[in-house]
C-alpha cells in the first residue's frame, strides 16, 4: 500500500495540509514544533482512527476547533484505483470513517487499507513495556497476514469477558461455567495457533535483519509464550486452573497471558541492552513485520519515522534507511530537522523516488531535490 495523496484539515497546528504526489520516501524537515510529528500522527489518524501518542482525540484537533478531518488516496495491490480513505473525528467523541465513500462501522475495517508502522521515541515500549505491547505486536502481524485471526480474536475477548464475570459471581452455575469454558478453549486455542505460525514465520527474518542492523546482537533470542504450560491442550490447562480461577475470580491461563520474550546471553534484553541497543531491536522487530508482509505479497506497509536520529548514532540511522530503501514497495514517512540530516543518510539509489518538505507553524511545503554533489578529486580535506 502506498499514500499517493493526503489532506489533513485541523490536527494540532496543521489548518489545511494538501500533499500531493507522495513518493516511497516523503521526508518532512523543519524545526521544533513546527508540525512534523502532527503530520505523521495525521496520517496515523487516518489508517488507525486514533493518534500514536497515546493522546485523546480531543488533544489532536485543532485548539478552538470542533473536528479533525483526514482524507487520503490509497494505491493497494490488486485494486484497479486508489482506494480513498476519509476520517473525521469530533471533539465530542464522534468517529466517521470513511472507505471508497462508504461509512464503515468499526475500525478494524479500516485497518486493512493501510498497514502501519511507528518507529518513534515511544517504540521502545514494545521492548521495556508490559507484554501487553508485545501482544499487540504480535497481533497486528497476525491480523495482516491471516483473515479468519480478527474473528477468533473478537470471540475470544466476548469468551473470557463472560467467563470472568460467571467467575466473579458468589454462587457459580456450573453449567454455564462449563459451556464457556468450552467455547474459550476452542477459540483459545485457535488464537494461540494463529500467533504461533506468524512466530516462527517472523523469526528467521527478525534474525537476518538484526544481524544486518547490529551484528553485536546476532545472538539476541525471541522466545514466544502463548500464555499456558507449552505441554498442555489449551482446553487441559483450563482444566488443570480451574480450582485457582473459581477461588480467584479471573482466568489465569490463555492468550491473554502471551508474550514474547527476548533475551541476550539468558537475561531479559530489557534490562541489559543500552537505550540505543534497545531501539535497534526495536527497528529490527519492526522492519521484521514489514519484510514479512512484502514477502507475503498481499499488503505494504507503511513506516512513519519520527526522530530516527535521537538514542541512535549515524552509522546505526544509516543502517535503517538502507533497509527501510530495500523493503519492496515499502512507503516511509520520515522526520528530521534540517533535510540533509535524511539526504545524506538514505541510499542514493532510492533517491529518485524521495519527495521533501519543509515545515513550518503548520504549513508544509514541498521541495526541489537537489541532485546529491559528488566529492570531485582534490578536494577532500587532508
Ligand atoms: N491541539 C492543538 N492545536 C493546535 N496546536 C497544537 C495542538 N497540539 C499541539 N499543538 C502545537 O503543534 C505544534 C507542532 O507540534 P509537533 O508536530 O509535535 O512539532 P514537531 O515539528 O516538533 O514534530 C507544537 O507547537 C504544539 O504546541
Ligand atoms: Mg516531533
Amino acid at each position: 500500500m502506498s499514500l499517493s495523496r493526503l489532506q489533513i484539515n485541523r490536527v494540532r497546528n496543521l489548518g489545511q495540509v494538501q500533499l500531493q504526489d507522495l513518493q516511497q520516501v516523503n521526508v518532512f524537515h523543519g524545526c521544533n514544533g513546527s508540525g512534523k510529528t502532527s503530520v505523521l500522527e495525521a496520517i496515523h489518524l487516518l489508517g488507525m482512527a486514533r493518534s500514536f501518542r497515546g493522546s485523546s482525540a480531543k488533544s489532536l484537533i485543532s485548539h478552538g476547533k470542533s473536528d479533525c478531518v483526514v482524507y487520503g488516496l490509497v494505491n493497494a495491490p490488486g485494486y484497479p484505483a486508489p482506494v480513498p480513505l476519509g476520517i473525521q473525528r469530533s471533539i465530542d467523541g464522534d468517529i466517521q470513517i470513511k472507505v471508497s465513500g462508504t461509512a464503515l462501522r468499526s475500525v478494524a475495517q479500516l485497518v486493512e487499507h493501510l498497514p502501519l508502522q511507528v518507529i518513534n521515541a515511544d517504540s521502545f515500549d514494545l521492548l521495556t513495556g508490559s507484554p501487553g505491547a508485545r501482544r499487540r505486536y504480535l497481533d497486528w502481524g497476525v491480523f495482516h497476514v491471516e483473515h479468519r485471526f480478527l474473528e477468533q480474536w473478537q470471540r475470544f475477548q466476548r469468551c473470557i469477558k463472560q467467563r470472568n464475570k460467571l467467575l466473579r459471581h458468589d454462587k457459580i452455575r456450573d453449567a454455564e461455567l462449563a459451556v464457556w469454558t468450552r467455547d474459550l478453549a476452542t477459540t483459545g486455542a485457535a488464537l494461540g495457533e494463529y500467533r504461533k505460525a506468524y512466530f516462527e514465520l517472523l523469526l528467521p527474518r527478525f534474525k537476518e535483519i538484526v544481524s544486518r542492523l547490529a551484528p553485536s546482537l546476532s545472538n539476541l533470542e525471541l522466545r514466544y509464550q502463548q500464555g499456558w504450560d507449552r505441554q498442555l491442550d489449551y482446553r487441559d490447562a483450563l482444566a488443570a486452573s480451574a480450582a485457582s480461577d473459581i477461588e480467584q475470580g479471573y482466568t489465569h491461563v490463555g492468550p491473554q497471558r502471551a508474550d514474547i520474550k527476548v533475551m541476550i546471553d539468558g537475561r531479559l534484553a530489557a534490562e541489559t541492552l543500552s537505550r540505543g541497543q534497545q531501539k535497534l531491536v526495536v527497528c529490527s522487530l519492526k522492519l521484521a513485520q514489514g519484510q514479512l508482509m512484502t514477502e507475503q505479497g498481499k499488503a505494504r506497509c507503511v513506516y512513519l519515522v519520527d526522530d530516527l536520529p535521537s538514542e541512535l548514532d549515524a552509522p546505526h540511522c544509516r543502517k535503517v534507511c538502507e533497509l527501510l530503501a530495500s523493503m519492496v514497495g515499502a512507503q516511509v514517512f520520515i522526520t528530521c530537522i534540517e533535510r540533509r540530516d535524511i539526504e545524506e543518510l538514505w541510499p542514493q539509489a532510492g533517491r529518485d523516488q524521495m519527495a521533501m518538505f519543509h515545515v513550518e507553524q503548520g504549513i508544509v511545503q514541498k521541495g526541489v531535490l537537489e541532485p546529491r554533489v559528488a566529492p570531485t578529486a582534490g578536494t577532500s580535506q587532508h
